[in-house]
């Protein structure tokens, strides 16, 4: 009796084990679908080795998987109560943000926010760490993140499987994208990630310049001169140029990160618990920076004025400083020098990729 009682138990807990493995695995794709090489998705002047790429080779693209995808990111029955999408935050127009007048985001219920403001959510494809403090590692495992938080679309996975599995249209939609019409969450994720990964900005007037396609005024050229300058603007140590404009690291801008009631937002710390990343963010890219207001982890700064005041002058100097930041004296820069680098950042915009139909709603 007792022996039969250790072999229950030992099963339970293989059986516990297994279910509680990453919901993720290699997946066949639909014999027929050929994988779109990702090199036809790098604009000109962009990293291009797979070094530089966050791909899976477990997922590769497909126009399949990529429609499904974009379906699943701008489709309410993601949310527990059908009334969120990713789209809902993630807003084509506002470079996949959510818009001027929130700091944070409203959940699915209307009521709850989120602990963060909504970051520009593109370029992924470069990018090795998700969401301000890095927590998420990839892109697919990132998906389910928004879907399951109660502030967010507060939906249960299980329930989400059977109300797509019982739609007339996805079990169709996932047999074209992965050969078999059964639904997973891994097949969702993955569907996600590859949609995505082709989330591209890279045709903004900045890439035009580059490519000797259009000259820059005087002052956005001045402008830019400041951005790259180690003793005016010096936000090309962190903002690097080319495609990203981001160095990918996780740093201290010298923001006060005290929150109302006292407490911090200890940023990268929460995740590795090491003292040197306490309040480190991760650097946003500067693309499309005109229309992603409010700006910084937390959206405090309505302008981009008021960002480049606060670099200028405003930033403090706490023990975690980023090392090049601290041996910045303040008010370094003219009233001229401040205008022409907000000129230099709008040229950072890029409409072709606002308006691009392939990455819209297909509702
Ligand atoms: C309620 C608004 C909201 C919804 C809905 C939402 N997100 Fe987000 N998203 C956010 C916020 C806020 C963050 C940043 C959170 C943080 O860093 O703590 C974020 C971060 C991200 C990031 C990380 C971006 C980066 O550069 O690090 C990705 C990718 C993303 N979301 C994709 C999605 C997907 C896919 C969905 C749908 C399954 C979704 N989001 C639904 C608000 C939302
Ligand atoms: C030490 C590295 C560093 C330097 C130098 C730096 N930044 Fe930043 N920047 C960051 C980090 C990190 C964040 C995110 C901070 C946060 O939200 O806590 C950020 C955020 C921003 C944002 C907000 C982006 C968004 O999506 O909300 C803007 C705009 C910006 N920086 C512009 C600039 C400009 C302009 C300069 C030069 C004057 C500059 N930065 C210099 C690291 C840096």
């Amino acid at each position: 009796m007792k022996r039969i009682s250790i072999y229950f138990f030992l099963i339970t807990i293989i059986v516990v084990v297994y279910s509680c493995r990453k919901d993720y695995r290699i997946i066949e794709q639909a014999p027929n679908n050929t994988p779109i090489s990702i090199k036809s998705f790098i604009p000109p002047g962009f990293p291009s080795l797979s070094s530089d790429l966050n791909i899976r080779p477990d997922n590769p693209l497909t126009e399949e998987g990529i429609a499904l995808g974009r379906r699943l990111f701008y489709d309410v029955k993601l949310s527990g109560n059908n009334t969120q999408s990713c789209g809902s935050c993630h807003i084509q127009k506002y470079a996949f943000t959510n818009g001027p007048d929130l700091p944070l985001s409203f959940g699915a219920d209307g009521i709850s926010r989120t602990k963060r403001n909504t970051p520009p959510s593109f370029n992924l494809l470069w990018s090795k760490h998700f969401m301000w403090d890095g927590s998420q590692p990839g892109i697919e495992e990132q998906a389910t993140g928004p879907i399951t938080n109660p502030v967010e679309m507060n939906q249960d996975l299980k329930l989400l499987v059977n109300e797509l599995q019982s739609d007339p249209n996805y079990p169709a939609l996932f047999k074209k994208a992965f050969g078999s019409d059964s639904i997973t969450i891994a097949r969702v994720q993955m569907a996600l990630g590859q949609f995505e990964r082709t989330i591209i900005s890279g045709s903004s007037k900045y890439d035009l310049f580059m490519q000797r396609k259009v000259n820059f005024t005087p002052d956005e050229y001045a402008g830019l001169a400041i951005f790259q300058s180690m003793t005016l603007g010096d936000c090309v140590h962190c903002h690097s140029l080319g495609g990203a404009f981001t160095d990918f690291a996780f740093k201290h801008n010298g923001l006060d990160t005290a929150l109302p009631g006292g407490t911090i937002d200890v940023g990268r710390f929460g995740i590795t618990h090491q003292v040197f990343d306490s309040m480190m963010f991760k650097t946003p890219t500067l693309r499309n920076i005109a229309l992603t207001s409010p700006y910084m982890h937390d959206g405090r700064f309505k302008t981009l004025e008021e960002v480049v005041e606060f670099y200028d002058h405003g930033f403090y100097r706490n023990k975690n400083l980023d090392v090049n930041m601290a041996l910045l004296p303040k008010n370094r820069m003219t009233v001229t020098q401040k205008a022409q680098l907000v000129t230099f950042l709008k040229t950072l915009t890029d409409t072709v990729f606002t308006k691009d139909t392939k990455l819209s709603n297909p509702f």
